[in-house]
């Protein structure tokens, strides 16, 4: 048998056409919301060429003819994967976490011991760091939130996040912003792994992580006492982001709060919807 040839056998091409970036960043701006403009190439190259070479694919446009193909729908959800940018951490913007300590949780707390449903969304969570942080405030000031009918909301769309975030483990929280206190009280050591933790029931209990897409349909029925959207609308465009401000305040009670992230601003018609109220902090009149 003749050795395969030169083309055949050598190793992917990592570079990316245009053709071929321009289909790439169609397809995750239709998937997701994301915008990649021609300095993400890069970026696109670099977080995509494992993929290619898992799949034995030659070269980017190979890539986009897969995704184009019957096993395009599957294959897209690994590109929005691969493509997301994840980066979070515990108690990230501490005034937002003062700022639900000492204003915005009180009245809450009153009213879930008066019997009120409460609920708290925390869109784009990442792996989680977002609506735990969340729930060892409320669990601060309210010791018994379990008890009460509190529910944490925490979305994303990338089933890895997910996953990570059900699982409730984190590691390296010693060198973290979580103070030692609050680690031994909230987090139980993972015995077999170093500096690895779990949240304890308490914190787990309050959260429920499911995958969701910001750009699709949002299943949920009631509305939002308290909403996080940080650092993940960023990646959108102007119209994109518009929009979505404004389908939040739909989703808001009067009264209702929303943060957003520290180089984000609510913009569109949702502006005469809210009023600012603090550091990238809103409530929804
Ligand atoms: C940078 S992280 C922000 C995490 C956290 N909110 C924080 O501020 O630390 C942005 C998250 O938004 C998610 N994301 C991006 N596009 C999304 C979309 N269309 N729907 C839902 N989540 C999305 C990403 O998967 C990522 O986990």
């Amino acid at each position: 048998m003749s050795p395969p040839s030169l083309a055949q056998a050598g190793p992917p091409d990592t570079r990316i056409d245009p053709t071929s970036f321009d289909r790439l960043a169609r397809i995750i701006r239709d998937e997701s919301g994301i915008v990649l403009n021609d300095s993400k190439r890069n970026l696109v190259v670099s977080r995509l060429s494992k993929r290619l070479r898992d799949l034995g694919i030659r070269d980017f446009g190979g890539y986009c003819r897969l995704l184009d193909g019957d096993q395009g729908s599957s294959e897209k959800r690994h590109l929005v994967s691969l493509l997301t940018t994840n980066v979070t951490r515990f108690f990230r913007e501490g005034h937002h976490f003062e700022a639900l300590r000492s204003t915005v949780f009180p009245p809450l707390v009153t009213a879930a011991r008066d019997g009120r449903r409460i609920r708290i969304w925390s869109a784009g969570c990442s792996s989680g760091q977002e609506p735990v942080s969340i729930a060892i405030t409320l669990l601060e000031g309210m010791p018994d939130a379990g008890r009460h009918d509190i529910r944490i909301l925490a979305t994303d769309i990338d089933p890895r996040m997910i996953e990570a975030g059900r699982t409730g483990i984190y590691a390296r929280l010693e060198d973290s912003d979580v103070p030692a206190e609050i680690r031994r009280k909230y987090f139980s050591a993972v015995s077999r792994e170093p500096d690895t933790w779990r949240t304890v029931p308490e914190v787990h209990g309050l959260i429920t992580f499911a995958e969701l897409n910001l750009m699709k349909e949002w299943p949920m029925r009631g509305k939002f006492d308290i909403i996080f959207c940080r650092n993940t609308v960023i990646y959108f465009d102007g119209d994109t982001q518009a929009d979505l401000w404004k389908r939040f305040a739909e989703k808001m009670e009067p009264g209702s709060h929303l943060f957003v992230g520290h180089s984000e601003r609510v913009s569109g018609p949702a502006e005469e919807m809210f009023t600012a109220c603090g550091v990238t902090q809103y409530r929804r009149r």
